[in-house]
């Protein structure tokens, strides 16, 4: 199923609204998941992804005992699959600026592969007022994940309490929403390669923030 309807739009802009994040199993069609899964492996086999690091500007560490993903950042050029998700991706930024008034304005992306028993520590995407993310979204490029391959993305739902989580399996197609400076989160260790297209819609620069 390729999202595109408003219901579908209404849904996941009232789960933001109560949850503060949403999960949308089968995002997009497995055939447009499968190009992108495809996109992603072809950037690491010809040296195109770079260890990513945590902080920014001076502060910017490398550091594998924290993260372990390898990311490329994407700009210009999409592939027909990527130009699909993009076109879905605008089409939620209008809705959900229509229903939740987020003044959401930029998006950013990178696609990750995580090597097999890699992780990304408890962290915040955006720590309030540093910067303009709002919203975090990620989706999963996986076939045939299975719960013993392990690779959840772990959504600490108290900021105050991390023993109150979900884990969400990274599973093909599953794109997963949620409210950048809210949520601490986790990969956890995969037995098989993890690969995702991570991104963030933000606000403009002078756009108040809530
Ligand atoms: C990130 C991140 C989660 C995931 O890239 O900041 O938290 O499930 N990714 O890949
Ligand atoms: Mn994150």
């Amino acid at each position: 199923m390729t999202i595109s309807g408003t219901n579908s739009h209404q849904l996941i802009a009232d789960e933001l609204e109560f949850n503060g994040y949403a999960v949308v199993p089968d995002f997009l069609s497995s055939e447009i998941i499968t190009g992108m899964a495809e996109e992603a492996l072809a950037f690491q086999m010809t040296g195109q992804m770079h260890h990513a690091g945590t902080g920014r500007g001076s502060g910017l560490l490398h550091n594998v005992a924290l993260r372990g993903d390898e990311i490329h950042w994407l700009d210009g050029h999409a592939s027909s699959e990527r130009q699909d998700y993009s076109d879905s991706l605008e089409l939620l930024r209008l809705a959900l600026n229509r229903s939740l008034s987020l003044g959401l304005f930029d998006y950013e992306h990178h696609y990750a592969v995580y090597p097999v028993d890699s992780h990304y520590s408890r962290h915040l995407d955006q720590f309030q007022r540093e910067g303009r993310r709002t919203l975090s979204c990620i989706l999963y490029l996986n076939q045939d994940w299975l719960i013993s391959d392990g690779g959840a993305l772990r959504l600490y739902l108290d900021a105050e309490d991390f023993l109150n989580f979900r884990d969400v399996m990274p599973v093909a197609g599953t794109l997963v929403i949620f409210m950048s400076t809210r949520f601490w989160h986790e990969v956890l260790p995969a037995t098989r390669t993890r690969l995702s297209l991570t991104g963030w819609f933000s606000t403009r620069a002078e756009y108040p923030r809530i």
